[in-house]
């Protein structure tokens, strides 16, 4: 019963956020074309006014107007995140990155308890995949918070390390935490599988799995109880994007 309930609170909820979704669309295309015509006559107008005051002033207009296409521009590439649909080319390193940013209140957070966790960067690539950067994000802060969370109770190291071979890109997150057991290292994808009690809802590594297949990649584990955890993601990388690097 309580599952039907979940389940029709789920399909409204996407309902009303899909027709949100089509809304702010058709708003964010109708403001472009407003900001374009501002734009475009506030910086004809520039060429014969003759008024410096006048001048600066439809300067000032045509740089609001750009401002606010900015603006615009970042809501909707945002709004577009939550549409697994829309992909474009993206430097893969800059998401570990920003991924990595997004951990870091958590790492200082295990490091005040006096847990240091060391943190081992190593990015070498420049390539491109072309991605749904909001998913890959999603996926990759799974990675990253289970891992940290492998090292709360005594701290260690964090390793990642970004490299491509072959028109591929190889992402290794690695800990030296508690590891998983033989016995659960072939259930760890599984949908709502966790050993973190209630703290855990054990989706996280099974959504990472599915954006990281949808993308044409894989994820692989190896894992060594009270030694530590390695996940290897492998992407394609974008032809368009390969030969951008060049
Ligand atoms: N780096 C790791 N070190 C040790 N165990 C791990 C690691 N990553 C995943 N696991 C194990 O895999 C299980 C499933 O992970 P998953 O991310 O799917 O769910 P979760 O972390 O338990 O819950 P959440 O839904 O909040 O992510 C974890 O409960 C844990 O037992
Ligand atoms: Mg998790």
């Amino acid at each position: 019963m309580k599952d039907k309930l979940d389940h029709s609170i789920d399909i409204a909820t996407k309902e009303y956020v899909d027709a949100l979704l089509g809304l702010s669309e058709t708003m964010f295309h109708d403001f472009k074309n407003i900001l374009a015509i501002i734009s475009g006559l506030s910086q004809l107008s520039v060429l014969d006014a003759t008024s410096p005051v006048i001048k600066e002033n439809l300067n000032t207009i045509n740089k609001a107007a750009l401002d606010c296409k900015d603006i615009i521009d970042k809501f909707y590439s945002f709004i577009n995140g939550y549409n697994s649909e829309y992909k474009e080319d993206r430097v893969f390193g800059n998401i570990v990155l920003n991924s990595l940013d997004m951990v870091k209140h958590k790492i200082n957070s295990v490091a005040e308890q006096d847990n240091r966790i060391e943190l081992n960067l190593s990015i070498n690539s420049l390539s491109k995949v072309y991605c749904n950067e909001y998913r890959i994000r999603q996926a990759l802060l799974n990675i990253l918070i289970n891992a940290i969370d492998a090292m709360e109770e005594d701290g260690g190291v964090l390793g990642i390390s970004l490299y491509e071979r072959v028109g591929r890109i190889f992402l290794e997150i690695w800990d030296t935490g508690i590891g998983i057991s033989d016995e659960n290292i072939d259930k760890i994808f599984m949908h709502k599988f966790t050993t973190k009690g209630v703290n855990g809802t054990g989706l996280g590594l099974k959504i990472s799995k599915d954006i990281f297949e949808d993308h044409g990649g894989s994820i692989f584990v190896l894992s060594k109880q009270n030694v530590g955890t390695k996940f290897t993601i492998v992407l394609p990388i974008s032809e368009t994007g390969l030969i951008d690097t060049l």
